[in-house]
């Protein structure tokens, strides 16, 4: 049993019901719910479709535990744990989760209850706590086997990073709730199944790591994870600004590092910075919980510094070339947080958006795939309109800042816009075009760290 259809309890509950399980996912929000069991997916990201009708005989959903609970055997909780305004994790979708389960749980019966959240370092203890408080109360001894299972897969890839890790971490105390852990992940730590044919096995693939260890260092994991890869982000897009003062190539610099096999060529993209759901978030859960108990983190501080810089930096460049953006109007082509997904949370090209709005612009803002989140997200301000696509999106304008490199957008006829545009000024926030290709088109290009 599954807790929580989001991206990660819905793209886990898939995979696991692909493989041979037998799922049943409980999700609260009735308008999610109701697309689910009527086999449409409430989230965009590949493959997700796909298998929800491939895989229907083995998954089921609910709004609550109440009727598969007392049946299951391996519980995954995966509800959100979004920040609080301080920046801690709020974990009261947590503690519902474990309150609505502990009320239907069959006492008799043994069950291994796995967090897949993300929760500030410590969380498994307490709960664990929680659990045999509950248990003691009742004068018998806990029959729940905690876990923290956290999860690494990346928005717009989810399925692919769950069929097909590089690792599975498992933090626990108890043989248990391991052996269970490994049973149920089996055939992806082994890849004994057949893969889908739209989300296939990498050619080099090597099975992957099964990192057993205690709750606490599993949580750690999730965190020093997430903060290592946002950093890395971060140092890239440090070394970018330098490369623009020196006239150096960000592009060519990254490969030169990255080809070191001890640093890595993966996210070395340099650019307008990292968003989504997890590294704003877990960075600064990360400050918060250091804080509390006194350590300072310098480096996860800067990495963040330097991130809020990149967004920052684009709008820089616009003024460097207006000065003033009053009454300008500005095309922001990409709003998601990256592309393959519709999620805006803490996207840059939103935070590049608020910006604008901020310094007297007006905005046109595009997406493929995005938009209703993205409206949700700005709500109605008469300053910005709304488009899919980008030919209508820069008509008239005084710039586009590219924000998210999506694949469709790929192959842009450059020639097209630019006839659209007031002025031809191209931001590529991502590298993501070759500058003479643009530059043909008789745009002014500007690309981060070359
Ligand atoms: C996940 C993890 O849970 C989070 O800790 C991690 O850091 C990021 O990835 P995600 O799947 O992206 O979060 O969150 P979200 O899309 O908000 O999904 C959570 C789902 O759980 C929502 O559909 C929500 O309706 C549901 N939910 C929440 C429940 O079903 N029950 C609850 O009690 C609370
Ligand atoms: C991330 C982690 O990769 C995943 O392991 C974890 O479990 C959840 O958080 P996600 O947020 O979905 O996944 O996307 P990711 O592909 O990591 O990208 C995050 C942000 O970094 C995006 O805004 C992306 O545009 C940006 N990014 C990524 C860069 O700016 N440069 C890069 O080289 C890579």
């Amino acid at each position: 049993m599954i807790i929580g259809a989001g991206y990660v309890g819905l793209t886990t509950g898939l995979a696991l019901a692909y493989v041979g399980h037998k799922v049943d996912v409980i999700e609260k929000n009735k308008e999610k719910l109701n697309k689910l069991k009527s086999k449409t997916s409430p989230i965009y990201e590949k493959g997700v479709q796909e298998l929800i009708e491939l895989v229907k005989d083995n998954i089921n959903f609910w709004e609550k535990p109440d009727e598969v609970i007392k049946e299951a055997e391996i519980v995954i909780i995966a509800v959100g744990t979004p920040p609080k305004k301080n920046g801690e994790a709020d974990l009261s979708y947590l503690e519902d989760a474990i309150r609505d389960i502990l009320k239907k749980i069959n006492l008799e019966k043994d069950y291994t209850l796995a967090i897949k959240s993300t929760v500030p370092i410590g969380t498994n203890n307490k709960i664990d706590n929680i659990i045999k408080e509950f248990y003691r109360e009742k004068g018998i001894e806990s029959k729940i086997h905690l876990a923290s299972n956290p999860e690494f897969l990346r928005e717009g890839m989810a399925l692919y990073d769950t069929l097909y890790p590089d690792r599975i971490v498992i933090g626990s105390l108890s043989a248990k709730a391991i052996s269970d852990l490994q049973e149920l992940y089996k055939p992806i730590l082994q890849q004994t199944f057949t893969p889908p044919s739209f989300i296939n096995k990498p050619n080099a693939f090597n099975l992957p790591h099964l990192i057993i260890t205690d709750p606490t260092s599993s949580e750690m994991i999730k965190y020093a994870a997430n903060a290592f890869l946002a950093l890395k982000i971060s140092f890239i897009n440090e070394i970018a600004g330098l490369c623009e003062k020196v006239g150096a190539n960000i592009k060519d610099v990254a490969r030169g590092i990255g080809t070191d096999k001890r640093i890595g060529i993966s996210f070395l993209n340099a650019g307008i910075g990292w968003g989504g759901s997890c590294f704003p978030k877990d960075t600064l859960a990360l400050l918060e919980f250091a804080k509390e108990i006194g350590y300072n983190m310098p480096i996860v501080s800067a990495a963040r510094e330097v991130n809020q810089r990149a967004r920052k930096a684009v709008i820089d460049k616009l003024k460097t070339y207006y000065g003033d953006l009053r009454e300008k109007t500005i095309a922001v082509l990409g709003l998601a947080f990256k592309p393959g997904t519709d999620d805006v949370r803490e996207s840059p090209a939103l935070d590049i958006i608020k910006i604008l709005l901020n310094e007297g612009a007006k905005v046109k803002a595009c997406d493929p795939v995005a938009l209703q989140n993205a409206k949700k997200a700005i709500g109605i301000n008469e300053k910005i309109n709304f488009f899919t696509n980008p030919y209508e999106a820069v008509e008239g304008v005084d710039a586009a800042i590219f924000a998210t490199e999506w694949p469709e957008w790929a192959n842009l006829d450059f020639v097209k816009l630019a006839s659209k545009m007031r002025t031809r000024l191209f931001i590529d926030g991502r590298n993501f075009y070759e500058p003479e290709e643009v530059k043909k088109a008789g745009f002014t290009y500007m690309g981060v760290g070359r």
